[in-house]
């Protein structure tokens, strides 16, 4: 309706603008260089706290960036309260999620410094990559630049995050849709090498699948044992190490579970059914500790921090991070 009250010389003004800002509004290492050069000090003051306390919450967060990038976008919309409980973070995907109030401290410690300058969307990439860290992990630099969004919805995450019964061309495709390549799926999968998941996100491969007894025949038969041990039929509650015996350390044995037909969900398994996918697991699963899995996560973590970013002067800064300014 607006629009067509708009000269043609005013929507060529639009258009120049927008590729302009588009052009120079991109993510950077260093953004806050001059608007608030202790952020990543700060960030990283706090997590080594809470990470004293609350080690179990490395996974938990790495997994949140991802659930954030995959949903509109790294802009923060995973973070966002709704009163009628229409929101990401009330969606079954998101249930599992925990964290927020980890992020919620770091806000409020960077608004002491520089009050509403630090996006919630570059606080979770900043988050994500200290826990690696943290976890033994690798290290890289964090582009940051990005701008929280201002909307939330129940069914987006139902629709944009792979769920765990996911095969081979559905990663594929739901990741490429995503800007993200078969390498990166593979890559970030090895995100699985830490943390712990409920029962509910396998049982089916224990109880109600297509071999004997209702088991997975593409899971090792004694894994299953061992998480039958684990996980009854119907257990909501119960969590299960996704990396038994190094779960909150972070390295390339969740390759090693892979190859083994020891990864615990189908869209672990998943990897082997595509030949780039299992190439690159069977190529960790021989490397030695520091493989280049590390370096490998580092690049696809970044890439994956820049799916659909807002950027210039799009979206805002949240003041605070569960709802909107
Ligand atoms: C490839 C598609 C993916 C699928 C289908 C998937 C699925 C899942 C599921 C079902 C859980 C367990 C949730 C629960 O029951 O508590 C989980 C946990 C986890 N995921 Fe993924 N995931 C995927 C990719 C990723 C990526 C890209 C990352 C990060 C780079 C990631 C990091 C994690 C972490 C760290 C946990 C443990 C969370 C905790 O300790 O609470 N996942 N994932």
């Amino acid at each position: 309706m607006a629009s067509s009250k708009l000269s043609p010389s005013l929507i060529f003004l639009q258009i120049i603008f927008l590729v302009f800002n588009s052009a120079n509004a991109q993510l950077r290492v260093g953004f806050y260089k001059d608007t608030c050069p202790k952020a990543e000090a700060i960030v990283k003051k706090v997590m080594d706290q809470v990470m004293k306390v609350a080690p179990s919450l490395s996974g938990p967060l790495l997994r949140m960036h991802f659930h954030d990038c995959f949903v509109r976008g790294c802009d923060g919309s995973v973070l966002l309260n709704s009163s009628t409980g229409q929101a990401e973070k009330d969606s079954p995907p998101n249930l599992s999620l925990r964290g927020y109030q980890v992020i919620d401290r770091v806000k409020t410690a960077l608004e002491k410094e520089c009050p509403g300058v630090v996006s919630c969307a570059d606080i979770m990439a900043i988050v994500a990559r200290d826990v690696t860290v943290a976890t033994m992990g690798p290290f890289w630099e964090v582009e940051t630049g990005r701008r929280d969004g201002r909307v939330s919805n129940f069914s987006e995450p139902l629709t944009n995050l792979p769920p765990f019964f996911a095969n081979i061309s559905q990663l594929i495709s739901m990741f490429r849709s995503k800007g993200l390549s078969v390498k990166d799926l593979v890559v970030l999968s090895g995100g699985h090498t830490i943390g712990t998941s409920h029962c509910s996100s396998f049982s089916s491969r224990l109880y109600n699948s297509t071999g004997k007894d209702g088991t997975d025949p593409t899971l090792d038969s004694e894994y299953i044992e061992k998480l039958k041990n684990k996980c009854k039929v119907g257990d909501q509650t119960t969590l299960v190490e996704m990396d038994p015996g190094s779960v909150r350390t972070f390295d390339n044995s969740y390759y090693t579970l892979v190859a083994k037909r020891r990864g615990l969900f189908q869209s672990d398994a998943a990897l082997l059914d595509n030949e780039e996918t299992k190439a690159y697991v069977k190529l960790q699963s021989a490397s030695t500790y520091r493989s280049t899995f590390f370096k490998d996560f580092g690049v696809s973590m970044i890439n994956m921090g820049r799916v659909e970013v807002l950027t210039g002067k799009a979206g805002e800064i949240r003041k605070v991070c569960s709802k909107v300014n």
